[in-house]
């Protein structure tokens, strides 16, 4: 056997249209709640990973720099997949993001996807879809989306082991091609990571039974707004459950504000949109980007009321997309 294993993936970042936010096993990355997602198009991280028997430790490279604080994040992971094939062996892992880290984009999500499909394809490891979704989730929560593609649902679970914790998809992107315009408000690095928001929520909030309580109702109108296809069902449950997350950690102790002026100023504007008749609606994660979804023949609309917002330093247009797979390694195109 050749001393060296490699495979690389790609994986899409995805965007929660009723939230996850709170955790009901931190070290296993249980949800507290479920929550439903759409997989994106246009945006990927592409991860190339070489298992080498001679490498004394893991290396991890990403758009072109040695990144020391991601590693051990990366190495843990990797654990989880060496323990299943039963090897010891470090490994080598390039990445690139084609937007913005640690902006609010999911780059966790779609980084930890794609690590999983690649390492697991490069260990020679037959995973079903749904262990790579168990894997990733333990990783990074919403990582476990971005497994599928489309329209997602990742089950909060009942086992204690978090074996049925895993996402599926619900809906094909193609059968109900919405489109996403993501307005960029800010380009810092957030100021608290959306685990320690979700302690601090939970802990502290006074809104957090009263979230985890009406999650399940949530999450019914938005899979059978899915199902329908009906925009305004789903526009009102999308922006309700967001704004309700952001209710939650705002009462928080201390509380987390992860909105800028210009955040709320898109949010006005997508609000004005649609009482005047434009299919959109807003959903904002933990960071101050604002990610508008609308139906295809509002996506110019969308994008010049986003663009003409103060304060909006970008846009970037896309739509809804596959789940992770397999790609050829010289598509990353960046020297190790
Ligand atoms: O997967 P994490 O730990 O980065 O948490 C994601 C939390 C939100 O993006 C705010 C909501 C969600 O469901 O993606």
């Amino acid at each position: 056997m050749p001393p060296v294993h490699e495979a690389a993936a790609q994986a899409q970042p995805n965007i929660a249209l009723v939230k996850y936010w709170g955790k009901r096993d931190a070290a296993l990355n249980l949800p507290a709640v479920g929550s439903i997602s759409i997989t994106l198009d246009g945006l990927w991280t592409r991860t190339r990973v070489r298992f080498d028997e001679r490498l004394p430790q893991d290396r991890f490279v990403l758009d072109g720099r040695a990144d020391e604080r991601e590693a051990a994040r990366v190495s843990r992971c990797l654990d989880l997949l060496r323990e299943r094939a039963g090897v010891r062996w470090r490994a080598d892992v390039v990445s690139r993001n084609n937007f913005p880290t640690a902006a609010g984009l999911a780059s966790s999500a779609s980084g930890f996807a794609a690590l999983v499909t690649a390492a697991a394809a490069a260990l020679g490891l037959p995973l079903s879809a749904t262990e790579k979704s168990e894997l990733a989730r333990r990783a990074s929560g919403s990582a476990a989306r971005s497994i599928f593609g489309g329209y997602v649902e990742w089950a909060h679970g009942r086992r204690a082991d978090g074996k049925d914790s895993v996402a599926q998809c619900l809906r094909a992107a193609a059968d109900w091609p919405l489109r996403v315009v993501v307005a960029i408000t800010s380009r810092a690095a957030k100021e608290v990571g959306s685990s320690e928001g979700m302690r601090r929520s939970a802990e502290t909030s006074p809104y957090h039974a009263a979230w985890i309580a009406a999650q399940e109702d949530d999450l019914a109108v938005a899979r059978s707004a899915i199902a329908a296809r009906d925009f305004q069902r789903l526009a009102e449950v999308a922006e309700h459950s967001c704004l309700k997350m952001h209710a939650l950690a705002l009462a928080a102790r201390p509380g987390l504000i992860y909105w800028n002026g210009t955040t709320v100023e898109a949010l006005h504007r997508i609000r004005a949109l649609r009482g005047s008749g434009v299919p959109v609606f807003f959903t904002v994660d933990a960071g101050p980007q604002v990610k508008a979804v609308c139906e295809p023949q509002a996506v110019e609309t969308v994008r010049a009321a986003l663009a003409a917002t103060p304060g909006v330093l970008d846009v970037i247009e896309c739509g809804l997309g596959a789940g992770a797979r397999l790609i050829e390694a010289d598509a990353l195109e960046c020297a190790a």
